[in-house]
């Protein structure tokens, strides 16, 4: 069995990866760069996916969130195109393809959901795009769709902030947290925090591809957290204080208004359809969640 995965090299990728390789798969990473068991997004355009190729998985995306480039359209348009280019680029080589993969992963997030102090959200909501991040879901999600009548079942899970040691929000925030200096984002963190740890994540992918039962929409969430219960928590698993909360203008300051929006505002996002199918989490409270984290 061989798998494909775009931005198989990036954090989610690499646990993934591993998970993929512990069930006997091998695994084929498309990437920009030339690497070991590495195929190029050009080597697709030009020869297609190999013909042994049984699932393929797309999780290539520039980071929204990176403190060092600037929100600007040049940035916006690299984030859109590094999520809807890649994803369609793996659609049309697998409508392409001679011998077509049994199963279509990808990724997407849960900013289709407008943030919301009261409502829960499950992937059976209405959704409408309000804002560049729900259009950009909407686009992305748009361009992994095959033919209706195509062989290749298909799973597009909408994930939440992912949380794990070596990669993500947790990476940005273990010195600052482990110093001491953390806290709250928004001075009452009372905004839901719709996260997911990178095992489950991992272990979601896993299952759609492993379980022929699995399709269409699942939430890549846990247990609803505000971004005060995941502060608590990660703080009590360091045995920090966490009484340094950042307020919302300097996220804006850093972010823009447009992405400070990912942190400062949430949505409670229930993986229903996840748990229906059978998907059993390994973390699901953030408490646990958080423990893990830090050991
Ligand atoms: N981490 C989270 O909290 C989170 C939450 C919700 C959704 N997601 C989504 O999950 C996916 C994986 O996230 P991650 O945390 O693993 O991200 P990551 O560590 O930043 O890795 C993403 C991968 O995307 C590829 N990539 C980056 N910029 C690209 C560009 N301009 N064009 C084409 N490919 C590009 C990179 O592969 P190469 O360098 O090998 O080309 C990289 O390995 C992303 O699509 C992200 O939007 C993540």
């Amino acid at each position: 069995m061989r798998a494909l995965i775009g931005g198989g090299t990036g954090f989610v990728g690499r646990h993934l990866t591993k998970a993929l390789q512990e069930n006997g798969y091998k695994v084929t990473k498309v990437s920009r760069k030339t690497g070991p068991d590495t195929i190029t997004w050009k080597d697709i355009n030009k020869n297609g996916i190999p013909d042994d190729v049984t699932a393929v998985v797309n999780l290539a995306g520039a980071n929204i969130l990176n403190p060092l480039k600037r929100w600007n359209q040049a940035y916006k348009d690299e984030v859109v195109s590094s999520r809807v280019e890649t994803t369609k680029t793996l659609a049309n080589a697998i409508v392409s393809s001679k011998i077509p993969p049994k199963v279509f992963a990808t990724i997407s997030g849960v900013a289709i959901y407008k943030p919301n102090p009261t409502l829960e959200y499950t992937e059976d909501s209405d959704v409408e795009p309000y804002d560049f991040l729900s259009q950009l879901v909407v686009d992305w999600e748009q361009a992994a769709k095959l033919p209706e009548s195509h062989s290749c079942r298909q799973v597009t899970v909408r994930s939440g902030v992912v949380l794990g040691r070596d990669g993500g929000m947790i990476q940005q925030l273990y010195f600052p947290f482990y110093l001491g200096l953390g806290g709250t984002i928004g001075l009452r963190g009372d905004q839901w925090l719709p996260w997911i740890h990178v095992s489950d994540l991992a272990g979601i992918f896993m299952h759609a591809i492993n379980n022929d039962n699995v399709h269409g929409l699942l939430n890549g969430t846990a247990e609803s957290a505000t971004n005060a219960d995941f502060t608590k928590a990660f703080a009590g698993a360091l045995c920090r204080p966490a009484i340094f909360p950042t307020p919302g203008f300097v996220m804006n300051i850093v972010f823009g208004s447009e992405r400070a929006k990912v942190v400062l505002e949430g949505q409670n996002v229930k993986p229903r359809r996840t748990l229906e199918s059978g998907y059993q989490y390994k973390y699901f409270d953030v408490k646990s969640a958080c423990k893990n984290c830090v050991s």
